[in-house]
C-alpha cells in the first residue's frame, strides 16, 4: 500500500501524510520502514485514532519521532486541514452498532451515509474531501463498495476523480475475518485514465466507472461472452425477494395444525431452507402465511379481518414491537406483498446458496418468504425453458462472478444481479409479450371470493 501511496511521487519533508483510525500505527510505522528503504525523506505524518488507549500506544511507538504526531480525536467529525497523502485502514462498522445520534448527525453532513451505511464508507468520502489536489489516497476497505446499493453515493464520488488501481485481495488476508479486502488507489484529479483491476486469480482488466450503480459488471467483464438479447428484467413482470411480514412466529403456520376458521385466510408458503431437492417442489406445502391482503395486495380493513383479527389480536404485543408499525396498522405485513405478481406461475430460488438453483412454482400457488427469491416471466410459456437456462452451466459461471459473497464462499442472490443477468435470444424473444402482460396486471381477474383457501 505505502509503494502504492508514493507511485510516481516520492514524499518531500514538505508533504503531509494522514492515517485517518491509525490504531496503534502499524500503517505509520510502514511508511518510516518504506521511508528508511528506499532512501526518502519522510513526509509530516499525521495518526487519527479515536479509541483512547491505542491512540496512547501510537504516541510511545513514535515518541522522539518530531514527524509524526498522533491526535486522539475522530475523524469524522474534526475539523482536518487538507493532506498530500492518505493511507489507511478504516474501521469497518455497520450502521447497527452506531447510536440514534451518530446516525442522524452523519446523514446530515455525509452524502454516503445512505440505507443501511457502513462507517468505512464515510471514511471514503472524508478522505476524499481532506484529499490536495494531486493528492493520492490509498485505503483497505471490505470489497462491498463496488457494488452494494447503499455504497452508490460512494461510486459516484469516485467516479469523479481518477481510481488508479483496485486489486481485489485473498479473502484471508485478514485473519478469521471474511472481509473480501480491496485496497484502492485514487488520485485527486478529473479521472482521465482506466482503472487497473487486479483480480483475486492473478489476471487484471482495465476498466473505466461511471455513476452510482454496482461496478461489479464492468469489473467481470464478462457479458461480452453471452449473447446481447437482453437480460431477465426484459422478460419478467417481478425479480424481487419474498414477503417479508416482520413476524413470521405470527404469520406463518403449520397448515396441518392450523385452525380451520383460518383457512380464508392462509396460503401455502415456503422458505429457502425448504428448498433442498433439486427438481419440483413438493405441491403439499407444510407452511402457510396468514395474509390480511385481498387478492388485489390491499390490505383488509380491522373490521373485515374475522377470525384472523381474533388469532393477531392475541399477538398484538409482538405485532407492534416491529418498526413497520410506526407507518402502517399494527397488523399490516412488514413490506405490502404484491400478491398479483405473487400469485402467478413463477420460478424460486433461495436467498444465499453455495450453488444457484431454481425451481419452478408451477400454479404459482406459493408466497415465498424473504429467504426466498421469486422470478416471474411475463409470459408462463416460457417457465420451463427459462429454469433450465437458470440451471445451466453457463448461468451458474455467470451468477458466480456477478453475486456477491456471504460467509464460506456461499453466493447472495439479489434482485439487481438477476435482473441484469443476460439471457440467450429464444428467451429474448418472448420480450415482446411482456408490455401486454403488464397491462393484464393492472386488472387481475378476481376470483370468487377475495380472500383465498389453502390449496
Ligand atoms: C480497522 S482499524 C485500523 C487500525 C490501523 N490502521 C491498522 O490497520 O492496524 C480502524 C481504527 O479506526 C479507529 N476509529 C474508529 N472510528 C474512528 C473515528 N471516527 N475517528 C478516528 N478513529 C476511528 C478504531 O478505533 C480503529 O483503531
Amino acid at each position: 500500500m505505502v509503494t502504492r501511496l508514493f507511485r510516481g511521487r516520492s514524499p518531500r519533508p514538505s508533504d503531509n501524510l494522514l492515517d485517518p483510525g491509525c490504531g496503534t500505527g502499524a500503517f505509520l510505522a510502514g511508511v518510516m520502514r518504506w521511508c528508511r528503504e528506499t532512501g526518502r525523506a519522510l513526509p509530516q505524518m499525521v495518526g487519527i485514532e479515536s479509541e483512547p488507549g491505542r491512540a496512547r500506544e501510537a504516541r510511545a511507538q513514535f515518541r522522539g519521532t518530531d514527524d509524526i504526531r498522533i491526535r486522539h480525536g475522530d475523524f469524522l467529525t474534526d475539523s482536518i486541514e487538507p493532506f498530500d497523502f492518505i493511507v489507511g485502514n478504516p474501521p469497518y462498522v455497520s450502521i447497527y452498532s452506531l447510536t440514534e445520534d451518530e446516525k442522524r448527525d452523519y446523514r446530515v453532513v455525509y452524502e454516503t451515509a445512505r440505507g443501511r451505511f457502513d462507517l468505512y464508507l464515510l471514511f471514503f468520502e472524508r478522505a476524499l474531501k481532506c484529499l490536495k489536489p494531486g493528492g493520492r489516497m490509498v485505503f483497505i476497505t471490505p470489497e462491498k463498495f463496488l457494488y452494494v446499493e447503499t455504497a452508490g453515493p460512494l461510486r459516484r464520488l469516485l467516479s469523479r476523480v481518477q481510481i488508479e488501481e483496485i486489486e481485489l485481495l485473498d479473502e484471508e488476508s485478514f485473519d478469521g475475518l471474511v472481509t473480501y479486502p480491496t485496497i484502492t488507489t485514487v488520485v485527486n484529479r478529473p479521472s482521465a485514465e482506466a482503472t487497473l483491476v487486479r483480480m483475486r486469480d492473478g489476471t487484471h482488466r482495465s476498466c473505466r466507472f461511471e455513476g452510482d450503480a454496482s461496478w461489479m459488471p464492468t469489473i467481470r467483464g464478462a457479458c461480452a461472452e453471452h449473447a446481447p438479447g437482453g437480460t431477465l428484467r426484459d422478460i419478467c413482470v417481478r425479480i424481487s425477494c419474498g414477503v417479508a411480514t416482520g413476524a413470521d412466529d405470527v404469520f406463518v403456520r403449520r397448515a396441518d395444525t392450523l385452525e380451520p376458521e383460518l383457512a380464508d385466510f392462509a396460503l401455502p408458503t415456503i422458505a429457502g431452507r425448504e428448498l433442498t431437492k433439486p427438481g419440483e417442489i413438493s405441491r403439499r406445502s407444510t407452511y402457510v402465511m396468514l395474509v390480511p391482503y385481498t387478492r388485489e395486495g390491499s390490505l383488509l380493513p380491522e373490521r373485515d379481518l374475522g377470525a384472523l383479527g381474533r388469532h393477531l389480536s392475541s399477538k398484538r404485543e409482538r405485532l407492534i414491537q416491529r418498526t413497520c408499525t410506526r407507518r402502517k396498522p399494527w397488523y399490516a405485513f412488514h413490506e405490502t406483498p404484491p400478491l398479483p405478481e405473487i400469485l402467478r406461475p413463477k420460478i424460486l430460488c433461495k436467498d444465499i446458496t453455495e450453488k444457484p438453483y431454481f425451481w419452478i412454482d408451477r400454479e404459482g400457488s406459493l408466497v415465498p418468504r424473504h429467504s426466498v427469491y421469486y422470478i416471474v416471466p411475463a409470459d408462463a410459456g416460457i417457465i420451463e425453458r427459462l429454469r433450465d437456462y437458470l440451471n445451466s452451466p453457463k448461468a451458474g459461471r455467470w451468477l458466480a462472478e456477478h453475486c456477491q459473497r456471504a460467509a464460506n464462499g456461499f453466493l447472495r442472490l439479489q434482485s439487481n444481479i438477476l435482473k441484469a443477468m443476460p439471457i440467450p435470444d429464444d428467451l429474448a424473444r418472448s420480450r415482446r409479450r411482456k408490455s401486454a402482460s403488464r397491462r393484464q396486471l393492472q386488472f387481475p381477474e378476481l376470483a370468487g371470493s377475495e380472500r383465498f383457501a389453502v390449496r
